[in-house]
Parts: C-alpha cells; structure tokens; sequence
C-alpha cells in the first residue's frame, strides 16, 4: 500500500473513532420507537395500560417527529396526535417501577390502588385539607379505559407513572394556564402539549438547534451546522452591539436598515421582554394558586420555559417541581457538614442551611421562585445595549433598573403562603411596570 494510501485509512479510522461513540449516543437518546413497540407489545398482553394506549398502539395515531432528548434515560420526541403538535416523553426507570409492582393482580387492585394513591399524595402534600379530593381525582385518570373499574394492569401502569414528579405535577396542575397541557399516557409514556417557542431560544444566551428539515435530528452532521449557525448568529449580534457601544455617537446602526433589520430579526423587542417576564411572574404564582399546596420549581432555567402563540408563559420540564412539603422533606432528611450540601433539584435553585449541631439540612430554603427569576433570569432576559435602542443611557438605564430590582428582590423573605407570595410578586411586578413605562419615556 503506498504512503496515501495508509494516509486514507488513518484519516478513516481518526474519524470513525471521534465520530461512533456520538452515533452510539445519539441512539441510546433517541430510540422511542423501540420503546413504543416494548410497551404496545405489553399493552396487547394486557399487562400495561394507559388512556393514550388504544390511540397508540392500535389507532396509530400519534406520530412521532424529532428527538429532543438530551440524557439516555429520559426520551423525548415531539410529534402529532390527530392533528395537533405534541411531545412524548418517558422516563427509562418507569420500567424499573413498573418491574417492583408486577405483582398487583386485578384481586389486590382496587385497595392496593386507593392505599397507594393516598400515601403519594400524602408524601407530596403533607395533610393538606383539599389531599382527598386530589386522591380521588388520580383515581379517575388511573382508571386508564375510563370504565369505573380499576383492574391491576391499571393500578400497576399508574402507581408506577406516579413515582415521576414530572408526570404526576402535569396531571395535578393540569388546570393552570401556565403549565403545559397533559395529554394522557400508555405505560410509561406520556403526551403533553407542545409549544411553540422555548424561552432559552428566543432570549437566552445560547443558541438552540433550529429545524433543517432535510436532517433528521439525531444526525451528527445537522449538530455541526447548528453550532456553526449559532456561532455565527451570536458573533454578529455580538459584533453588532459592540460596535454600537464603542461607536455610539459616531456611528448609529441603526440608521442603517440593514442592521437595524437584521438585529430585529435576530432579537426579541423591549414589549416582547416586559410580556416575558410579566408573564414569568404569573407562572411562578400560579403553580402555587392550586387547591393542594405551594409549589416550588427547583430548575428554574430559561430552557424550562416555553411560550405559547397569545405570549403566555408556560412551565415545560417540571422534573424538579416540587411541592412545598414534599421539598422540606427532602431537605430535612439530607446529612450534611456545610450548607453546600443542602440543596434539592439543581444547587441553585432550592437551597437551604446546614444545621451543623444536628448535621442535618434546614427544611426552609433561603431563596424561593420569585428571586431566581428576578435576580437570576431577568438580567439574562434583558442584556443591554440593544441597537435599536441606540442613545446610550436607555439601555443603560434598563440595564440598571433591572439590576436595581434585583436587589430588591433579594431582600423579599421566602414566604410560605399564597397570600404573602401574591403580595410579592404584584410588589415584583408593579416595580417592572415602572421600568418599563419610564424606559419607554426615555426612547
Ligand atoms: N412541551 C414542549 N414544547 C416544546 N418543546 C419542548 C417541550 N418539552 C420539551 N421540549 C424541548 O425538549 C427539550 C428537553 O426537554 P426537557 O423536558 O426540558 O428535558 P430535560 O430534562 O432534558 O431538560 C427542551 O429544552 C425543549 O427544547
Ligand atoms: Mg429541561
């Protein structure tokens, strides 16, 4: 063999080597239809249950489009349900549930199901007065044929569907305008309403994959191109607002239409940010302003919010949304040494203080929704300058009256009522319409 020869082989091996183990992990993330085949094969057997199962596995009629997941063990597709856009997800360790409960026979369903449906909400919301109710209204949608008889391939599929946070709050909150709608489920999986935007997409400080078509989502190749397009498009925003910050006064861009075009497409308005985090505001309240009890989301990132076509927020991944009770619990039940190990969901978000004398967690937390938002997402949201705000001192002044609410922020007490939040946060966004009407004065 000659020289180019061995060098053609080299470079294949060089590249097979770099790019398989990202194919292989692409494939792990991205097999729904295998696990769809598992559970409409199980569900044919009668061994599991859903009231998304008949439309599944013997309607076809949901579809499945592109993979959005981003671990191995939680799949996430979106796709179409007779017409309207949904995401399916399943969590892989429902399958490891369901395997503890396979001996729930239709004998032991009806009072293992009641027995179970009460210690969860019990777990979840303590002795709250409305607890009854919300057992009984997770018995109608465990009754997955809507037959007024639990059977154990019901009781089995739903006790274990229970275990998962994100599945059981979708269901409880199912009410609010600001979570997205639940659907339904077969076995493990579940379909949830899909919206249009997400909030990190639009106005965050990363670019996100966009949709090209042609490609399937899991192809290595359109990964690449998207970081290539997101890299271009934060280097010209990026490019764009320094020239405008060095060259304020010499050289206004936007008197150019061009870029000024160009920037607008590129970024969200001043009304779009103000509408986002207004409705942000409503969103942290109102997971709370249900029958059972506060709510805390624990992961409160700019990726966890969506937005629907009238400019609503909606909570999208509520993997670490947790009741009040439910996130003393995990809290007071944490050993530690210092504080930095008393935290639940992500470190940032549900933190609490180290009892060094007990050497256990404190259950209250020192920071509650409403801060992460004002303190933590509200600068990211409105990062100045904006070119086509080009006089200086108004992106400055917006820029420094978010901060300034942030500080404001930081001195609201965690509270542990409805009352007392919705105090808060009118208080929160009373402040934000000040800054809004005064910024726009400035223009
Ligand atoms: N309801 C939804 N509507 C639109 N996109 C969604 C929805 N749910 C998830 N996604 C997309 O899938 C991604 C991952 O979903 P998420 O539930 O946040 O999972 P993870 O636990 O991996 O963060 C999101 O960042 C978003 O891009
Ligand atoms: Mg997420």
């Amino acid at each position: 063999m000659d020289a180019r020869g061995v060098k053609g082989i080299t470079i294949a091996i060089v590249v097979a080597v770099l790019v398989m183990p990202f194919i292989y992990h692409k494939h792990l993330k991205c097999n729904m239809s295998a696990i769809v085949n598992q559970v409409c094969s199980e569900y044919k057997a009668g061994i599991v249950s859903g009231s998304l199962c008949s439309d599944l596995c013997e309607q076809n009629s949901i579809h499945l489009g592109k993979c959005l997941s981003t671990v191995t063990d939680k799949k996430i597709y979106d796709g179409d349900w007779k017409g309207m856009q949904v995401i399916v997800k399943v969590n892989m360790s429902w399958f490891e549930e369901f395997e503890k409960r396979k001996n729930i026979t239709d004998n032991h369903a009806v009072a293992s199901f009641e027995k179970e449906l009460q210690s969860r909400v019990s777990t979840l919301f303590g002795d709250c007065p409305r607890c009854g109710e919300l057992a009984l209204l997770l018995a109608t949608l465990g009754d997955g044929n809507s037959d007024g008889v639990v059977i154990g391939s019901e009781a089995r599929t739903f006790i274990s569907l229970l275990q998962f946070i994100e599945p059981t709050m979708l269901m409880i909150l199912n009410d609010s305008k600001h979570t997205v709608d639940f659907y339904g489920y077969c076995g493990g999986l579940y379909a949830l309403e899909k919206v249009p935007k997400v909030v990190s997409k639009e106005f965050g400080a990363h670019w996100e994959p966009v949709d090209i078509s042609f490609l399937s989502y899991g192809d290595p190749f359109q990964e690449m191109l998207n970081e290539f397009l997101g890299g271009v498009r934060n280097a010209v925003i990026f490019a764009m607002q320094y020239c405008c910050a060095v060259l304020n006064d010499a050289l206004n861009l936007t008197r150019y239409h061009i870029f000024a075009t160009l920037f607008q497409m590129l970024s969200p308005s001043k009304r779009e940010k103000f509408e986002l985090a207004y409705s942000m505001l409503d969103a942290t309240l109102e997971i709370s302003n249900n029958p059972y009890g506060l709510v805390r989301q624990c992961d409160g990132h700019l990726g966890n919010f969506g937005i629907t076509n009238n400019a609503s927020v909606k909570i999208i991944d509520l993997d670490l949304t947790y009741p009040h009770v439910f996130l003393k619990t995990l809290l007071e039940q944490k050993k530690c040494v210092s504080d930095e190990e008393c935290w639940a969901g992500n470190s940032e978000g549900c933190f609490s203080l180290c009892n060094t004398s007990s050497g256990f967690c404190t259950p209250t937390t020192v920071v509650q929704g409403v801060h992460i938002i004002c303190e933590v997402l509200f600068p990211i949201i409105f990062r100045g300058p904006n070119i086509l705000e080009p006089q200086g001192h108004n992106t400055t002044f917006l820029t420094k009256a978010i901060s300034k609410l942030g500080l404001f922020c930081s001195k609201l007490p965690v509270v542990n009522s409805i009352e007392d939040l919705r105090r808060e946060i009118l208080a929160v966004k009373r402040r934000l319409k000040t800054i809004e009407i005064r910024s726009s004065k400035k223009c």
